[in-house]
């Protein structure tokens, strides 16, 4: 964990309630490890964590939704204002673990994490193919980026505005998918089917409210089969087959 300045270099809407923020680190050459970070935004008591989208040497782009006061706070922030902020944070999704072929399953902004997962996945030489659910077209993100990396993108939208109608599960049952891994992030709600419905191994990218981000308080702690973990230490990837939900 490292405790940084981060400046805003943009931090703009680029769908219903969505923002893209990109940070810039002090050190302009460090690439900034881990999963997530954990932002303290101005007149807010607890940070708030997001994961990487994107990595760069000196600079991390994030994805966003605006669903309450601190959120609502980071998006009214003007560039070349100073983040403190929690990096290198978090277990991430393991690359390795695939052999050939990866299935990835996003709901809504999992999007983002998943996004830097399937760069890795393509730089290792593998084949990626992604299925992403949204509410409606307005809140479609990454679709172009997916689409250029990736080997098959497939979309799904709650209300058929774009893409097939209906949820990542529903599309997965019909699909003929080829993959030996496969990883999720998106929903609680939709990871929970994805592991019941997909024979075989993957990985989930948990949510849960934090405090201290870092290990110390416990307030993330869930139930799995290794016995009580901590999502923003321990996690927030874990294997399905370790996972009580
Ligand atoms: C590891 C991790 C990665 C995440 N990555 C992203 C991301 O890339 N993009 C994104 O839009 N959201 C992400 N989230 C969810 C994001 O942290 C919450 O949406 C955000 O904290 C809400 O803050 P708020 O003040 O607007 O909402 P409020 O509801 O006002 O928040 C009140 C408190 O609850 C916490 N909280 C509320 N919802 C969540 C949630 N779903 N998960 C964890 N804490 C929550 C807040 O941090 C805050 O402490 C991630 C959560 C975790 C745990
Ligand atoms: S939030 Fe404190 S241990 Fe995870």
């Amino acid at each position: 964990m490292r405790k940084e300045k981060l400046t805003i270099l943009s931090n703009l809407p680029v769908a219903a309630a969505i923002w893209r923020l990109e940070l810039a680190t002090e050190d302009p050459g460090r690439e900034v490890d881990g999963e997530f970070v954990h932002l303290s935004v101005p007149g807010h008591f607890l940070r708030r964590p997001l994961s990487l989208c994107e990595v760069n040497p000196g600079r991390i782009t994030l994805l966003y939704k605006i669903v309450g006061e601190g959120t609502r706070t980071l998006a009214s922030l003007p560039e070349g204002t100073i983040l403190d902020a929690l990096t290198d944070l978090g277990h991430g999704f393991h690359p390795e673990a695939c052999r050939q072929e990866a299935l990835l399953i996003g709901g809504g902004l999992g999007a983002a994490p998943l996004y830097l997962l399937a760069r890795r996945l393509k730089a290792a030489g593998k084949s990626v193919t992604a299925v992403l659910g949204f509410n409606r077209v307005e809140e479609v993100v990454l679709d172009a980026a997916f689409c250029t990396l990736c080997d098959r993108v497939e979309m799904t939208t709650l209300d058929g505005s774009a893409g097939r109608k209906g949820f990542v599960t529903d599309a997965l049952e019909v699909l003929e998918l080829r993959y030996d891994y496969f990883y999720t992030c998106g929903p609680m709600v939709m990871m929970k089917a994805v592991c019941a419905l997909l024979p075989g191994s993957g990985e989930a990218s948990l949510e849960e409210r934090m405090g201290c981000g870092c290990g110390i308080c416990y307030g993330c702690s869930i139930p799995t089969a290794q016995g009580p973990r901590r999502v923003c230490a321990d996690g927030p990837v874990f294997k399905k087959e370790d996972l009580s939900w």
